[in-house]
């Protein structure tokens, strides 16, 4: 590796704003390594000579031109797709502080195109029609089906003409809420092509959060289906949307149209329930109509999708994306960050109902004209070499998850990897919040048998796109750091004041100008995506995340600093919990928060306050619980309810969540100053019925 130290060696530093980077001393002296930060894992030269971005000095040249030149950087790149028209002179344009006006993001303005166009039909003519699009994975081992760029065309086209047919027009929304079948990108793909703006809401979310954003984004059309499998479970999704619209119906919004698939592996069409002139079979329709769908050409900032998520009060905010920034910078970062090249087979773990199926199963991909598995069941069934059976299977060669996924195989033994051969894998990524380090090691060591660089990428959903991300070939990695900025990324480390700090450092991450897949707002309420990103540290967006920077330059993400937790990787406010909790009729007052947990990342415990008189019981923090899990689904369950006969608050009734914190995670000795308590006994009670 002696060519890859000299590239280490003679690099320079970063421009100012993205971090200096010193140069990495405890390698190039042969320093022993002191501590975790010093930890360093070098990709293979091997690995290197055939990357996109094979060193860090060809890192540092491109960075540097895409933030001094964003516009010039952008547009080559953009160029590479269809445009019908290019956009207008401006590239971009941007304010990000408010103290100058509205907050506003604007990218390839006036150009015209379509994503859908992008990903199938461009494909297509440069010749990857016959190209696997998508590999499809039953949840029952031996249950599979697959379709070429040119069939899923067809697919997309056939269900875009009965979308238009249903009277869907461009700039109408569309919830789609579906499990991991085909149906599911085809369906966004089929929104995408007539220029309707789908909104997919996760099929874990239960019937009340479903209603609650069709009443928000109003839809022409539903798609669903009767049931999926999952393990060895089955779950009536039609039940819940019967439920959703009924709720919304309720409300005044009414859904004429709910197109519903068959997926008669789980559950055959004569015992589901119906609602006829609204309820539509999928296979009764969708295969009569033309594979042929004329685009619906759009502005690059014409909506794309909205997509719901948590914040850190009670209602889910609408993210709102548009097209071409969008379309330009998934494809970017797919292509980059798990240094894509034609011949690799993708396979990301996430659920299309969450950004990173979004952007990394869906949209990043197709551009790129990759081939993606989509796999619709439980990784770990019938048993926890499932994943690695698939890999085997379809010559996976990236492999994209999350790291409760791996802290959960970790877990099952080594056995049910080692198995299997892997061989094929080249790549591997993290995403949905800190990977800690012997997860790290364990999924570089033992999956990837030491060979496959890690591709640990921070992001969000309101960011489209990666923003922290490795290289794979150019940086030596550090177990648990996202490592370095994306191209055109300035992230900003800022202290409690908003005042930016240099180097080595801790603080709150934001990001100084936009880049071009980033949200553009919050659906039907500007106002409050400007306070809620824009306002804390003007001038900035900010992230809600902690993060530090060490002495190289690594950036090391810690997790959110607001009221949100990332459970599994599921994003969850906590005031969205309180909220079902409190809806509870014995329940007078919840307090929500995170908790470490060894599998998940964090777990839910929540503190409750009982209505005069009601007891506490076994019976009734079953219930607790099921509230929760009726109102917004099963991945929300709190983990632990704690009866509190009063909750700890300040003289102006503000609840202490830094003391509950340290009780939750039994942090008895770390309390802090309590004197500001109305009650301070309060604290005492709380400890004492800790384990009730
Ligand atoms: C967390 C998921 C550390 C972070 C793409 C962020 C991460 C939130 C990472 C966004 C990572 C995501 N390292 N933390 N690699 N990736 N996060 O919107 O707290 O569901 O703010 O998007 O997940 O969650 P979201």
């Amino acid at each position: 590796t002696s060519d890859h130290l000299r590239h280490v060696e003679s690099m320079s530093t970063l421009p100012s704003g993205a971090g200096r980077i010193s140069r990495l001393n405890a390698v190039i002296l042969g320093d022993s390594l002191a501590s975790e930060e010093d930890d360093l894992v070098f990709p293979s030269q091997a690995f290197s000579d055939q990357a996109h971005v094979p060193s860090p000095q060809k890192y540092l040249e491109m960075y540097t031109r895409s933030i001094q030149d964003p516009a010039g950087f952008w547009s080559e790149i953009a160029s590479q797709f269809y445009w019908k028209e290019r956009w207008s002179q401006q590239v971009y344009s941007e304010n990000l502080d408010i103290r100058k006006g509205n907050v506003r993001i604007e990218w390839f303005k006036g150009g015209v195109t379509n994503i859908c166009y992008n990903c199938l039909d461009r494909n297509i003519d440069s010749g990857s029609g016959d190209r696997v699009a998508i590999y499809w994975e039953g949840n029952e081992p031996g249950s599979d089906g697959m379709l070429t760029y040119n069939q899923l065309l067809a697919r997309v086209c056939q269900l875009a003409n009965y979308l238009k047919d249903v009277g869907v027009q461009k700039g109408d929304a569309v919830v789609i809420y579906l499990p991991m079948l085909m149906e599911l990108p085809i369906a966004m793909l089929a929104c995408a092509r007539i220029g309707a703006v789908h909104s997919v809401v996760f099929a874990g979310f239960s019937a009340e959060s479903l209603a609650q954003r069709i009443m928000d984004c109003k839809p022409k059309v539903v798609i669903s289906c009767n049931a999926v499998r999952r393990g060895s479970k089955v779950i009536y999704l039609k039940e819940i949307v019967d439920a959703a619209l009924a709720e919304s119906a309720k409300n005044g919004i009414i859904i004429d149209v709910c197109l519903t698939y068959e997926n008669e592996s789980a559950m055959k069409r004569e015992t589901t329930k119906w609602q006829k002139g609204r309820d539509i079979w999928w296979q009764d329709v969708v295969p009569k109509y033309p594979t042929t769908c004329a685009v619906e050409w759009v502005d690059a900032e014409d909506a794309l999708f909205l997509l719901y998520t948590s914040g850190s009060t009670g209602k889910p905010k609408g993210v709102l994306h548009t097209t071409g920034g969008y379309m330009v910078y998934t494809a970017t970062t797919f292509k980059y960050a798990f240094d894509y090249k034609p011949s690799d087979v993708y396979w990301c773990t996430a659920d299309c109902g969450w950004i990173t199926g979004h952007s990394y199963v869906t949209y990043g991909p197709l551009l790129n004209a990759a081939t993606v598995v989509v796999y619709e069941g439980a990784p770990n069934y019938p048993n926890p070499g499932r994943c690695w059976e698939i890999v085997d299977k379809y010559k996976v060669s990236i492999f994209y998850t999350a790291p409760t996924l791996v802290r959960s195989l970790m877990r099952d033994g080594d056995e049910f990897v080692t198995r299997y051969s892997r061989k094929s894998l080249r790549v591997l990524g993290s995403v949905g919040e800190p990977i800690n380090p012997s997860a790290w090691r364990w999924f570089f060591n033992i999956v990837g048998d030491s060979r496959c660089p890690i591709s640990d990428t921070w992001w969000q959903t309101e960011t489209g796109g990666f923003m922290i991300t490795p290289l794979p070939g150019a940086w030596p990695q550090k177990p648990g750091s996202a490592t370095f900025p994306f191209f055109g990324v300035q992230p900003v480390i800022v202290d409690e004041k908003g005042a930016e700090i240099e180097g080595e450092c801790s603080g709150y991450l934001c990001v100084k100008s936009s880049w071009p897949g980033a949200f553009r707002t919050l659906y039907g309420d500007h106002e409050r995506y400007e306070t809620t990103y824009f306002s804390a540290f003007p001038g900035y967006y900010f992230s809600g995340d902690g993060c530090s920077r060490d002495k190289d330059g690594y950036y090391w993400l810690t997790g959110r600093v607001d009221d949100v937790i990332n459970v599994s990787g599921h994003r969850i406010g906590t005031a969205e919990v309180e909220s079902a909790l409190v809806s509870h009729p014995q329940c007078a007052e919840a307090a929500v928060v995170g908790v470490e947990h060894e599998v998940k990342g964090q777990g839910i415990y929540a503190f409750v306050t009982l209505v005069e008189g009601v007891p506490y019981s076994e019976e009734l923090r079953r219930s607790l619980i099921m509230t929760v899990r009726n109102q917004i689904g099963a991945f929300a369950a709190p983990d632990k309810i704690h009866w509190a006969p009063a909750l700890p608050k300040t003289r102006s009734g503000k609840i202490m969540r830094r003391i509950l914190r340290k009780i939750a995670s039994r942090q008895l000795d770390e309390l802090g100053d309590i004197s500001t308590l109305a009650e301070p006994g309060v604290v005492d009670q709380l400890i004492s019925l800790a384990d009730c």
